[in-house]
């Protein structure tokens, strides 16, 4: 899809992957409807002519709210980025089930929401792109983060049916799967502190920056699943020839930077 002229709703524009990926568009020329919670965030990131708008995903009725007024300033809707997310770092038996909700909520159920309400738009205009920004965790579960693997797969899968349920209407759903990009992810995240040697291993880690560019290039070509950067695809296939070693070594992983912390009671 060309992105000169586009319309683009943004979640998560406020901050990180979301905060970068407003950057490249808006060189590229897209017409930016910019939403995050946080009003200053927005505001830093926003230019003239954007339409911003502070929101918190988890309110009922604000998928379609965001819709509607994008759809009223703009006349269109072209692109969806499904992008706002969290994490929680807690261990299945031990996750408090209100911020597994909300996980859930911010990453899964207000992506449906936002899809279902832009789909007529989308639908009457015979075409649209819708991306889900998942995760590398999303295709091999991290067990320092199960829960939010688990529904960063949910939305995973939410991709690839609706591509198949959308064959032949003109609008493609394309699936973004970071690994580790160098944002404020972790501070923002809930729960254990993930282990040290994760966090600290920043071998592999791409800056906000790169992974936007892979996200409108991934966009510009009509991409089905954007690996960014694209050595997660060695991960995802290693892992499934491999499961038994993949686990083990997340493992070792996992147990080698010391003890967990929980980051509430410092326990
Ligand atoms: N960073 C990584 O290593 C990584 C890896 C794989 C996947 N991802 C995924 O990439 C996406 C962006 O992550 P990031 O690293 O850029 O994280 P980030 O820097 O923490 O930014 C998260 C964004 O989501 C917004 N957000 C969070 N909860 C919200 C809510 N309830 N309602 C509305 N907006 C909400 C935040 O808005 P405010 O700041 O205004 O609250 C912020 O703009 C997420 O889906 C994340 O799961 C990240």
């Amino acid at each position: 899809m060309k992105i000169a002229g586009s319309v683009v709703l943004l979640t998560g524009a406020s901050d990180g992957i979301g905060a970068a990926c407003a950057g490249v568009l808006r060189e590229r020329g897209a017409k930016l409807a910019l939403t995050g919670r946080s009003q200053s965030k927005l505001a830093a990131v926003s230019n003239p002519g954007d339409l911003s708008i502070a929101a918190d995903l988890t309110t009922p009725g604000c998928a379609e709210m965001l819709v509607r007024r994008t759809v009223e300033f703009f006349g269109r809707i072209d692109i969806l980025i499904n992008n706002a997310g969290w994490g929680i770092y807690w261990p299945v038996a031990a996750s408090p089930e209100p911020e597994t909700r909300r996980m859930f909520d911010v990453n899964f159920f207000a992506p449906l929401a936002l899809i279902r309400a832009a789909l007529p738009h989308m639908r009457a205009q015979r075409s649209g792109t819708i991306v889900n920004i998942g995760s590398i965790a999303g295709s091999v579960a991290l067990p320092w983060i199960p829960l939010y693997s688990a529904s960063k797969s949910a939305l995973a899968m939410l991709t690839a049916g609706l591509r198949m349920e959308l064959a032949g209407t003109g609008v493609h759903p394309m699936l973004v799967a970071p690994g580790y990009v160098l944002t404020d992810f972790q501070a923002h995240s809930a729960g254990i502190a993930p282990p040290e040697r994760v966090v600290g291993d920043k071998r592999f880690a791409i800056s906000p920056s790169a992974c936007a560019r892979d996200i409108v290039r991934g966009i510009e070509h009509g991409s089905r699943v954007v690996m960014s950067p694209r050595w997660g695809w060695l991960l995802v296939a290693m892992h499934r020839l491999a499961p038994r070693a993949v686990e083990h070594h997340l493992l070792r992983l996992q147990h080698s930077g010391g003890r967990l912390t929980n980051r509430v009671t410092g326990n």
